[in-house]
């Protein structure tokens, strides 16, 4: 590949070109160019048998040797029946993507989840289950979560068994090589059917611990590196607040009990909703060895979806990182404006806050604001999850003409130090995810991986950077030769 880095973002591959290349940028809107390619390419069904196994293209810069593995990414794929499109963002059903990587070479293929949801309402050619935003038709029988479970919002791997994740069911089971769906998961005999969430956390050994939310009352799972379930417990949280994510450090967990309270549960979901700031954001931090030893901390009130990861200091001080929000976002609209590939600028003017929030031994909780506004999809490195760390990457840079986002960010905790890359207009990029260099030993010995919609050339893009030298832009780029919609989240095996 003889195109400078330049060379290719400006011309090879069709970007239009966005900020300064190779140097610290904080993103600056685009403004609409004529002839803008079409955002709304994002969010256009998948075919329906997904997609065979093909090789991308490597369009740009050399791989890194020891880059060998699979990412594996969940989004919401069908997004329209007929002239019917789906009413929220998080009810289309869940297409599971794995790129394979080995020897420089990357080959993608994905496949729907397998569901009662995508079984029905493909043979009927409509939407039919209740969901997240979708009131749902009467002639679909619902008698648990999994009848409507979309499994559509993350990926985990244990001990080889690839999972796609959803929030209010079953994780269902995957073949990791060929995506062949299995099945809902059942973690132990009693547990059938509980819900398993879409973040589950990950120790640097290898132990999964997860929340089953639904309400009040929230379960832990705790399972060891081999799959096996280890325990499960029950703690009440007060209200039932929306539990998309949460965090932990090596030693408690933190679940966090935002003001955005919907007591009734019923379809759509999401207009059971009611925003309760005076609650502040409550967060109830329980010991991992004695789910009964709990106690509560609270911060003002504010909304979230996604957390980085936490540690707790020597006098038991914690802190972690969150993108946080004055006010709920995705809401009643849910994403449906941008399904029918409408989108108003002025209706996305909530944008999230990077944030660390510290904890003190006793007393109430300090929000400490990084200057990253406009952020999603914080990642930490796999290894420092629940130890002490100062770098967060996350998908940054507010488009002026579109939604979704321009670039991605590595933040530094210690230093406050961040480096930006923004690809400009004509890509939307999604989560990027840390992959340790072998051999590696520090919180930058990582490449980052993620994907990108390259909406000028219309296809699909897996891009890698280098974790120390994000600003300097991805070390290679493959294309796909045709393009997939945006998705929600990902990971490495
Ligand atoms: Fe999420």
């Amino acid at each position: 590949m003889d195109l400078s880095r330049r060379h290719f973002l400006e011309a090879g591959c069709g970007v239009g070109l966005a900020g300064s290349l190779g140097a610290c940028v904080s993103a600056s809107p685009i403004p609409a160019a004529p002839g803008m390619p079409d955002w709304h390419l994002g969010y256009r069904s998948a075919p329906a048998g997904g997609f065979d196994p093909a090789p991308m293209t490597l369009a740009f810069g050399k791989v890194p040797a020891d880059l060998k593995g699979s990412l594996y990414r969940n989004g919401p794929a069908q997004m329209q029946y007929g002239d019917e499109y789906a009413s929220h963002w998080f009810d289309g059903d869940g297409l599971i993507h794995r790129i394979a990587i080995e020897d420089g070479r990357a080959v993608h293929q994905a496949r729907f989840a397998d569901t009662k949801k995508r079984r029905e309402e493909q043979a009927a050619g409509k939407f039919l289950a209740p969901g997240f935003g979708t009131l749902g038709d009467e002639s679909f029988s619902v008698e648990g979560p999994d009848d409507v479970n979309a499994a559509n919002t993350s990926v985990l791997v244990v001990n080889g068994e690839l999972l796609a994740l959803w929030e209010a069911g079953s994780a269902f089971a995957m073949d990791a090589a060929t995506l062949e769906t299995r099945g809902p998961k059942t973690w132990r005999d009693d547990l059938k059917g509980m819900p398993f969430l879409a973040h589950p956390k990950v120790e640097p050994d290898g132990r999964v611990w997860n929340l089953a939310v639904g309400g009040e009352r929230v379960g832990i799972y705790r399972i060891a590196k081999s799959g096996q379930l280890e325990d499960f417990g029950m703690v009440n949280i007060g209200r039932a607040a929306y539990i998309h994510d949460w965090t932990m450090t090596d030693r408690h967990l933190i679940i966090l009990v935002q003001p955005w309270v919907n007591e009734n549960l019923r379809p759509p979901v999401v207009a059971g909703f009611e925003w309760q700031p005076e609650h502040g954001l409550q967060m109830l931090i329980v010991d991992k060895d004695d789910f009964s030893n709990q106690r509560w901390a609270q911060a003002p009130a504010r909304m979230f979806f996604h957390t980085g990861s936490a540690w707790e200091e020597s006098d038991g001080t914690i802190k972690f990182d969150v993108v946080l929000y004055k006010r709920p976002i995705l809401g009643v609209g849910g994403g449906a404006a941008e399904i029918r590939g409408e989108w108003n600028a002025a209706a996305g003017d909530e944008h999230g806050v990077l944030t660390q929030v510290v904890i003190p031994p006793k007393g109430d909780a300090s929000l400490v604001e990084s200057a990253i506004v406009g952020g999603e999809f914080p990642q930490v490195h796999p290894q420092y999850r629940g130890q002490q760390r100062h770098l967060t990457v996350l998908t940054t840079g507010v488009a002026a003409n579109r939604p979704g986002t321009t670039a991605i960010t590595m933040h530094d905790w210690a230093s406050g130090d961040r480096a930006t890359f923004d690809f400009g207009a004509t890509r939307m990029v999604e989560e990027f995810l840390f992959v340790p260099k072998s051999g590696g030993s520090s919180e930058a010995d990582a490449w980052l991986i993620g994907t990108v919609l390259n909406l000028k050339a219309g296809t699909s893009e897996v891009c890698v950077f280098d974790a120390a030298h994000v600003s300097d832009g991805p070390v290679c780029i493959w294309q796909a030769d045709y393009s997939w919609p945006l998705g929600f989240h990902g990971t490495w095996a």
